[in-house]
């Protein structure tokens, strides 16, 4: 797919968000354009992309591209979650996973943008994963492998602008251990560390007495379990699901539930809790 057709991708999701939220479509509209229009956040991006590939050698993911010329280039999730910040203008945001830091920079855009918020993300650093697979010790989901393997001199968010990183607070730890921890009560929750069902099914237990009467849950890579879903059926939630935008691939990749919708009683999910 060319980046036009992945541009209608993200619009048309966009506008199933805004079915979901009960906003004007351009408003959402409006906030994807504010980032595609963002030429400090771009240039910040590629600023990190050249040094860290050149400093570093690192070519993974996104850092195989010499230069990124629109956030048309990441995956939808980056785009949904910029513009859930712009809309829902939380004061406390939550994310679990952090690895090269595309999603935080797309949180901390929005926050950014916002003037206020913060965003607490918990990630364990490299040589942490590295001694939980040889040993065999942690919960992870078969199909991750090595693609979030790097090298130990880097540090977790390692493409994030400089200038976003006042609205940040960085916790390095296990997310079954820090989320208990936290006194805030959050309005806006990511998950994207480890997708097995156990370990999702662990930090969705782990952050639920966390977030706020009207917090909004999304949950990357939902099709890797049913850990989502279990969630949903337990606590009676009407999730909207999404597709990726066709750079990568298409397949039903996020969940997006807030807590306090009107449709959780109308149209919930009845029945056991999901199988894994
Ligand atoms: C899919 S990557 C995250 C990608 C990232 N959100 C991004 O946008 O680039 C998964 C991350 O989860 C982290 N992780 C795995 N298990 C974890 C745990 N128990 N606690 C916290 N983070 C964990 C890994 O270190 C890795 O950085």
């Amino acid at each position: 797919m060319d980046i036009i057709d992945t541009r209608k991708c993200n619009l048309w999701n966009l506008d199933r968000l805004a079915d979901y939220l009960a906003v004007g479509p351009d408003i959402l509209r409006g906030y994807y354009d504010e980032i595609l229009e963002d030429g400090q956040f771009l240039a910040g991006i590629n600023a990190r992309l050249t040094k860290v590939r050149e400093e570093y050698g690192f070519t993974k993911a996104i850092f195989a591209r010499d230069k990124i010329d629109s956030a048309d280039w990441f995956a939808f999730e980056r785009i949904l979650i910029y513009v859930l910040v712009r809309h829902l203008k939380p004061e406390a945001v939550l994310e679990t996973g952090v690895y090269y830091g595309g999603n935080t920079s797309f949180l901390l855009a929005g926050l950014h943008r916002n003037g206020k918020g913060r965003l607490v993300s918990i990630d364990l650093p490299d040589s942490a994963i590295r001694a939980g697979v040889s040993a065999g010790t942690a919960l992870r989901h078969p199909l991750v492998g090595d693609s979030e393997l790097y090298q130990s001199t880097l540090k977790p968010g390692f493409i994030i602008p400089d200038y976003l990183k006042q609205h940040w607070d960085f916790v390095e730890g296990n997310s079954l251990e820090v989320i208990p921890t936290r006194r805030e009560t959050f309005d806006l929750y990511l998950h994207d560390s480890d997708h097995s069902m156990d370990f999702l099914t662990a930090e969705l237990d782990a952050a639920w007495p966390r977030l706020g009467a009207g917090a909004t849950v999304v949950v990357d890579d939902i099709d890797w379990s049913n850990a989502f879903f279990s969630f949903c059926v337990t606590h009676q939630l009407s999730p909207v699901l999404f597709t990726d935008n066709g750079k990568d691939n298409l397949r039903v990749r996020s969940g997006v539930v807030k807590v306090d919708h009107p449709r959780n009683r109308e149209r919930a999910f009845t029945g056991a809790k999901a199988a894994s």
